[in-house]
Formats: C-alpha cells, structure tokens, sequence
C-alpha cells in the first residue's frame, strides 16, 4: 500500500498538469472547492456514532474487515473504520452538486455517513444496498432521523438486490463494499449497463488490495470507458463515448 500511494504521489497531476477541458475543470471547480462543503449535521452524526456504546452482530458478505474477523463489533468502530471519511463525504457531495445528478446508486450501505453525502445534494434521490440488517437499521434510522427522506435503503446481497431492481439508468454510482476482484468486475458490469452516457461510476478503494488493483486495471482499460481518474483512495470512470480515451492520476 506504501509503495503504491508513493507512485500515486509522484504521479498525480494538478491543474497543471491536466490536458484535458473535462479533468480541468473537474480538478479546479470540483477537488478545489470540495473543501468548502459544509455538513455539520453528517459530521454531528458521525461523532455521535463514534461515541456509541452500541455492539451488533454483523452479518458480513463481503471481503471482510481488516480490523476484525469478530461478527459482534462495535458501532463505533465501524464508524471509524468503514465509513466514508469527511473528505471524501465533501467530495461526493460536491460532485453530485456541479454535475446535477439526480438518481443515484451506492452499493454498500454500512452506517449511512457516505449515504447522507450523496443525499444532502437537493434534486438527488437514490437507493443504498446493504447485505448486514443490523448495519442497515442503524443506517436507515440514521438517515431519518438526520431528515434524508430521498435515499431508499435496500437490505440484501448486492447482487440478488441489483438483479431485483427496476431496470433504470442511474447518473450516479458508488461502489464501496465486497473489495473482490470478481464480485467487483460484476458490479461494473451492472453500472456500465444501468447508468447514462455521463454518468460518474465511483470505486472506493481501489489501491486496497492486489485483487482490487487487478480490478481496477481492468476497469480502466475496458474499451467502453473513455474517461478514468485515480483519486488514490476513489477511482472514478465515465463512459462519455465519443472522445478520446484518457487515463489521469489526479491530485486529492
Ligand atoms: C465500506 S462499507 C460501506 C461504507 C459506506 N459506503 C459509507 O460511505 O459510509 C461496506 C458495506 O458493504 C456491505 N457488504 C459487503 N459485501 C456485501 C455483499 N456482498 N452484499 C451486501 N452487502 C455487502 C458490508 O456489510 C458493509 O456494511
């Protein structure tokens, strides 16, 4: 992992660097200002996580934790260990807003902290799968009680619920749970055939693991994808087909 954030690091690009008016202006008007989203109420929600007493069982389907092979585990370390961080909840958000994506997808639910990102966007409504029911209560309590109405919870394998769902195309997919190399080419293979011409499909972690970087470098390569850009921790491909197919390393 050293190594590759070290290549990561030498490569990556800002402003600079990127030859391309799309990646330009996604690093100038979408990594930049970023920063400035504000969430409060998610950040309030996510201390409040981080303080709780609460242990659950966890019915875990997918890679597993790296912390913990345990099926009790405490909310709170979920909180710190499997939701998506203040940054990246920033980014997201901030993506959805400057794009206005309207129907999104997250695949891996765990506490909600990445879900309320993605639904704090005005005009955004989306559905979240989550194999563990114990996590998905905690999330869809959490959403409700944090007054996020326009996210729809949905508890199953992420498979069985992908196969169960309307056939509809989404602008916006956020794939973060079973960091396998195979279940996760599946996953592709799903947004690629439910999203729209523009539409941003996002993998967490896709340095994670030798299986997740095999994944990734096919992901990439893959000739129905013309736009691709390593975030490091996100990779976040397009398939905006018409243009010429470019790969960039971008400053997060
Ligand atoms: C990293 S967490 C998701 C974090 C969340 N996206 C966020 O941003 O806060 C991954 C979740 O995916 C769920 N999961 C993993 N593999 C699964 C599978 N095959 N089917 C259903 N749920 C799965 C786990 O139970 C876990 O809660």
């Amino acid at each position: 992992m050293v190594k590759k954030y070290l290549t990561y690091l030498f490569n990556r690009v800002n402003a600079h660097g990127i030859h391309s008016p799309f990646v330009f202006e996604f690093y100038n008007e979408v990594i930049l200002k970023a920063k400035r989203v504000r969430q409060p109420k998610i950040e309030a929600l996510r201390t409040t996580l981080i303080r709780s007493k609460e242990v659950i069982t966890v019915n875990d389907l997918g890679a597993g934790s790296r912390k913990t092979s345990k099926p009790q585990r405490s909310v709170s370390q979920i909180a710190k260990h499997s939701a998506m961080s203040k940054k990246q909840g920033q980014l997201i958000t901030r993506i959805i807003d400057f794009y206005g994506f309207k129907k999104g997808l997250e695949i891996g639910t765990s506490l909600g902290i990445g879900a309320a990102y993605m639904a704090s966007s005005t005009h955004y409504s989306g559905i979240s799968i989550e194999g563990c029911e114990a996590t998905a209560r905690i999330a869809q309590k959490n959403l409700t009680q944090a007054g996020f109405s326009n996210i729809e919870v949905r508890v199953g394998e992420f498979s069985a619920v992908l196969g169960s769902l309307p056939s509809e195309n989404f602008d916006f997919i956020y794939i973060d749970g079973n960091h396998r190399k195979l279940p996760t080419l599946d996953y592709f293979e799903y947004a690629l055939n439910h999203s729209t011409e523009n539409a941003f499909i996002v993998f967490d972690d896709i340095h994670w693991s030798e299986e997740m970087e095999e994944a990734w470098e096919i992901i990439r390569l893959d000739e129905r994808i013309n736009l691709s850009m390593d975030l490091f921790r996100l990779g976040i491909i397009s398939k905006r087909s018409g243009q010429r197919k470019q790969h960039f390393i971008v400053k997060f």
